[in-house]
């Protein structure tokens, strides 16, 4: 086991002791092998450099109360991850590869699962580059498929606690038809203008719909989750990521006998919500206190405190990742030590 302080850890990068790798070259994919080199050799006119050929993921490990290790529903981070390299013109990674690829950064880091009981868990970032040198703007036919390994702590520091949005209309995450559901970088470094200013004031960004600014797109690096009476609503948009703890959450509040309506939210409907959150891989619900419209010089409040419904949902979620809840719906791979 590492020295690590696991209790203090925060949603920051640890240095793992391996890495995995495989490259697609002549149209195939080699095997992927664990190395401890975490530099690449990479030419300086690769389209991941160049064009933005890139897509990553992000998906968790966990030590459950039984000493087991669950990975959680990879195989829907897979198949996210060939969409959005279909998106981007790049080769997809066969899922199969993806497992194998999870499996053997997870057995080559074993000391670096944090203990059951911690709130920590070892974070894989899966990445796709595009490493053809290509001066003319096209897609490149090289690749490298990594997973960086990385003991975790919570993304929003401090317990489960309330995060304040605010409204930004002056940046939008993506456009309706752009790259907003593939997991790809570009989306990322585009909205830093919108999360950087929002952070600085110890707030987080409440995207809208990039073509009316009516309709609630993502919070952040998050999906949103509004609660209605017995409703759990949530945004349908061609500009945000389809989230797989969303889809497990909202799996878990049908299951509670919960209505869930996946629609356009218009912002001001937040006022009709009695409990709305974030949710993610990395903060699982992260509950909204207050969102802030300065613009229109209106502040919507939510619950000071977790509310009921989505603290319930969240530790339903958790019981499952582990172990101390049924996993009805096979989303946990448990791996042996
Ligand atoms: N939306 C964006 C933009 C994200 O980056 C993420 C994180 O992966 C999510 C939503 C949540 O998706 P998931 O629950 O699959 O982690
Ligand atoms: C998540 O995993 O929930 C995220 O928001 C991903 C982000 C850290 C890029």
């Amino acid at each position: 086991m590492k020295e690590i302080d696991w209790g203090t850890l925060g949603f920051h990068y640890t240095e793992p002791d391996y890495i995995v790798r495989a490259g697609f070259h002549n149209g195939a994919w080699e095997e992927p092998y664990a190395t401890k080199d975490k530099f690449l050799h990479l030419h300086v006119s690769a389209t991941c450099l160049q064009y933005g050929q890139e897509a990553f993921e992000g998906l968790k490990a966990f030590r459950g109360v039984d000493g087991k290790i669950r990975i959680f529903r990879w195989r829907e981070n897979a198949k996210r991850m060939a969409k959005s390299a279909e998106g981007l013109y790049m080769a997809p990674v066969p899922e199969e590869l993806f497992g194998k690829a999870i499996r053997l950064a997870l057995k080559k880091n074993m000391d670096f699962v944090p203990p059951y009981g911690t709130g920590a868990t070892l974070y894989f970032r899966p990445l796709l580059i595009g490493t053809t040198p290509r001066l003319g703007v096209g897609p490149g036919q090289d690749f490298e498929f990594i997973v960086i390994p990385s003991p975790i702590g919570p993304y929003y520091p401090g317990k489960f606690h309330c995060t304040t949005f605010i409204v930004n209309r002056h940046v939008d995450r993506a456009a309706p038809l752009g790259t907003g559901q593939f997991k790809v970088g570009g989306n990322y470094a585009s909205s830093f203008r919108a999360t950087e200013p929002a952070h600085a004031q110890g707030m987080d960004c409440l995207f809208l719909d990039a073509k009316r600014h009516k309709y609630i797109d993502e919070c952040s690096a998050a999906n949103f989750i509004g609660i209605k009476g017995n409703e759990y609503l949530t945004p349908r948009s061609t500009a945000i990521l389809p989230s797989i703890t969303n889809d497990s959450l909202m799996t878990l509040a049908r299951e509670r006998g919960m209505k869930v309506t996946r629609r356009h939210i218009r912002l001001e409907e937040l006022a009709d919500m009695s409990e709305a959150a974030a949710c993610g891989t990395a903060c699982v619900i992260s509950p909204i206190d207050k969102v802030i419209d300065p613009e229109k010089n209106r502040v919507y409040h939510l619950s000071d405190e977790p509310g009921p419904v989505l603290t319930e949902l969240y530790h339903a979620l958790k019981d499952i990742q582990y172990g101390r809840a049924d996993d009805r719906h096979g989303w946990c791979t448990i791996i042996e030590d």
